[in-house]
């Protein structure tokens, strides 16, 4: 059963703030927020940042890619300019600072592992072994509900980064990530002891959703930005949602 946040802003602070920034989280907060999405892949150090594209520039200026650069020579790196003035200065930050943001804001994370292409086991692994040291605290509790524990749930559109969290972390939450719905759902869930399916809400049936909801996992939607849909969402099961319009879907929504 679900027992996360509803609603969960996406990329930090969804579209009022750079993406994956500590500005963003920081938005978020502000806008009542105790639940975020990011997206994290790793440096050339093989340290994690949270970055969304693994090229540079759309959100950094610069060439080449996030796997060609030191975590140092990122977080060097404005991440905030392109998104308005204000918000230069801003620079790409490590994994670690921001789970240090959302522990002491209380903030629960979708972890989105997001492998450069080549690096999936690498990222699955080490984002998972970086999650265990930064939660050993609660870990080393006996954790029936790992939501209110505040442990992370990951997730990933890579089956493999998935795998070798699960691997490096078994007692860490996983999500699949699903484009769309395939046959061999359940299958898949099941090989990865995940415990949730994060899909696009556009080709989301609702057939799917009870199927889904039926056999007991949680179903979390993206990235929902009206709210009639997000109604008509829940409506079918569906248990949560990320948002880019932190502004017109509330952390209470629904
Ligand atoms: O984690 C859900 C969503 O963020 C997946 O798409 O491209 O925004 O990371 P993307
Ligand atoms: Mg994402």
């Amino acid at each position: 059963m679900w027992t996360y946040p509803k609603i969960i802003a996406h990329r930090g602070g969804g579209v009022l703030a750079p993406e994956n920034t500590l500005a963003a989280f920081r938005c978020g907060a502000a806008h009542g927020f105790r639940a975020v999405e990011f997206d994290v892949m790793l440096a050339k150090d093989g340290v994690p940042v949270v970055m969304h594209d693994p090229a540079l520039g759309r959100t950094v200026s610069g060439a080449g890619g996030v796997a060609d650069y030191t975590s140092h020579a990122l977080m060097q790196m404005d991440a905030g300019a392109w998104f308005g003035h204000a918000f230069a200065g801003e620079c790409v930050p490590t994994y670690e600072q921001v789970v240090a943001f959302c522990v002491d804001n209380g903030i629960w994370m979708n972890v989105e592992i997001k492998p450069v292409s080549g690096f999936e086991e690498a990222t699955g692994r080490v984002v998972a072994q970086y999650t265990k040291r930064l939660f050993a605290d609660v870990l080393a509790r006996d954790v029936a509900d790992p939501a209110r524990a505040g442990l992370p749930l990951f997730s990933s559109f890579s089956y493999e980064a998935v795998q070798a969290a699960q691997r490096a972390a078994p007692d860490i939450p996983r999500a699949l990530l699903l484009d769309r719905i395939p046959a061999d759902w359940r299958s898949k869930l099941d090989a990865l002891g995940a415990v949730a399916i994060d899909t696009s809400y556009r080709n989301l049936t609702e057939a799917q959703a009870r199927a889904i909801k039926d056999a007991g996992f949680g179903l979390f939607c993206y990235t929902v930005n009206e709210p009639d849909r997000a109604r008509e969402l829940f409506g079918w099961g569906v248990d949560a949602i990320c948002t880019d319009r932190i502004d017109l879907i509330g952390p209470r929504f629904g």
